[in-house]
């Protein structure tokens, strides 16, 4: 076996060599951006999280994702698989002497035990925007508005993208009235959530047997899913108390983010449920306009979180947009950007004799903020034009022994070829 393949990368996770590292930190750089104008500051936590963080409050499907271990301790940990429980323990330690409301942002790589397939990894990036500590519809308005922003920022329009957006509340009076109880609404949930995906069977299967419909119930249910548009549920429930207010709510949080110049982004999508346990409110996903990719995104109100983690009673809205799907999306979309490689100089000695000048020059141009690369060995000036070229230089500086002697170099557009002779001093001066 040859040396290269005995150590192979483990599946689901990624290698950035230079030209995906820069795609990334494009990504990220536009994250980054798009938070700060929104008024969120930067926080972290740790990757590795105590296990019972998640066991309780994530839910079943990523609970059996996880990627956990006994540590040397004897501690039961887990890699995070999401960053809101870790949000939430951190919040519970401090934000009683923060003013409210937290606008914070984080950016983690997140592991996850996941199936193979298509934009699905067992590690990723995730762009997280949270507002703590305010309870009004203003907090959900303004976190999709960020993520949606965040996908323009990158090139991306509404012909390209768009965010499904439902109610869990909406959602629980619904199954109620089709006799949903109580108590089974998270494995009704849970089915809803996979109606897209999974076969009709399926559906019947678990809604029987998880959420206890009887035959005619079940039917009544997934009726409800057949045009799952705010007026046809409006027209069919509008008149029913237990949902006309969850309708009005809904009216008022599209009309807001219209006013945001954001309304050809967002549809109203009953399927829209969200997989994970802890969401209480207005809860959605963004996809690709095409529907041929898993979601970019996905996010919600979630106002008993923080309580369950063991901090003061806070609610809560926010959401995490991953880079795999992302990436997909923008590269079908020839929108990844340059990722070529490139420096300011290439600094290029003729002969040993101006090494030492090279040496000088490139120390002084780096420490007025340049990018410079000279050869690390002898080298031709022909090898050091290519090489020039190879490391993307704009300009080669070249150094010979008849200019030096004048007190000149010669410059070397590495754009067109050209090249005109300057001044060697104004060159170290910055000139
Ligand atoms: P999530 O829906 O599990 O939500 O993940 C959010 C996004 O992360 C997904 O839409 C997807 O783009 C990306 N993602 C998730 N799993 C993977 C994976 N295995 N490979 C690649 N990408 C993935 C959450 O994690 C919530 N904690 C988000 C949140 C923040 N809600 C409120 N605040």
């Amino acid at each position: 076996m040859s040396k290269g393949s005995r150590f192979k990368r483990l599946p689901g996770f990624r290698d950035f060599p230079p030209e995906e590292f820069q795609a990334r930190a494009r990504v990220f750089d536009a994250w980054r951006r798009v938070a700060r104008r929104y008024g969120f500051e930067e926080y972290d936590g740790p990757p590795l999280e105590s296990l019972d963080l998640y066991t309780e409050k994530s839910g079943d499907e990523i609970v059996g994702q996880l990627y956990n271990f006994v540590d040397k301790g004897g501690r039961d940990v887990a890699m995070r698989p999401e960053m809101t429980p870790s949000l939430a323990r951190i919040l519970g330690e401090r934000s009683r002497a923060m003013p409210k409301p937290i606008r914070w942002f984080t950016i983690p790589q997140l592991f996850r035990y996941e199936r193979q397939q298509r934009g699905r990894l067992r590690e990723h990036f995730q762009w997280n925007v949270d507002i703590v500590g305010e309870a009004d519809l203003g907090a959900d308005v303004d976190v999709l508005a960020v993520a949606i922003d965040g996908l323009r920022e990158l090139g991306l329009d509404s012909s390209d993208f768009h965010a499904r957006v439902s109610d869990r509340r909406l959602l629980a009076a619904l199954l109620q009235a089709v006799g949903v109880a109580e108590e089974r609404l998270p494995a009704a949930y849970a089915v809803v959530d996979k109606l897209e995906r999974a076969p009709r069977e399926w559906a019947e299967e678990r809604l029987a047997e998880d959420v206890g419909l009887e035959p005619s119930q079940v039917d009544a249910l997934l009726a409800l899913f057949d045009d799952p548009g705010l007026e046809a549920v409006r027209a069919a429930f509008g008149d029913r108390p237990e949902v006309a207010d969850h309708l009005a709510r809904l009216d008022q949080y599209l009309a807001d983010l219209t006013a945001l110049g954001l309304g050809e982004y967002v549809t109203f999508d009953l399927t829209i449920v969200r997989g994970l346990a802890y969401y209480t409110g207005i809860v959605f996903e963004l996809f690709d306009r095409k529907g041929e990719l898993r979601a970019i995104c996905g996010g919600g109100r979630y106002d008993r979180l923080l309580e369950l983690v063991g901090g003061d009673p806070l609610p809560a809205v926010g959401f995490g947009m991953g880079d795999v799907v992302l990436g997909e999306l923008l590269k079908d979309r020839g929108l990844e950007g340059e990722t070529k490689p490139g420096v300011d100089y290439f600094v290029a000695p003729v002969s040993p004799r101006e090494r030492a000048l090279a040496l000088e020059l490139a120390a002084q141009l780096r420490s007025r903020g340049h990018s410079v690369v000279y050869p690390l060995s002898p080298q031709t000036m022909r090898k050091q034009l290519k090489s020039a070229g190879t490391a993307g230089a704009r300009y080669t500086v070249i150094l010979g022994p008849d200019e030096v002697a004048e007190g000149m170099v010669v410059l070397r557009d590495m754009g067109d070829g050209s090249e005109r002779r300057v001044n060697l001093q104004s060159l170290l001066d910055g000139e």
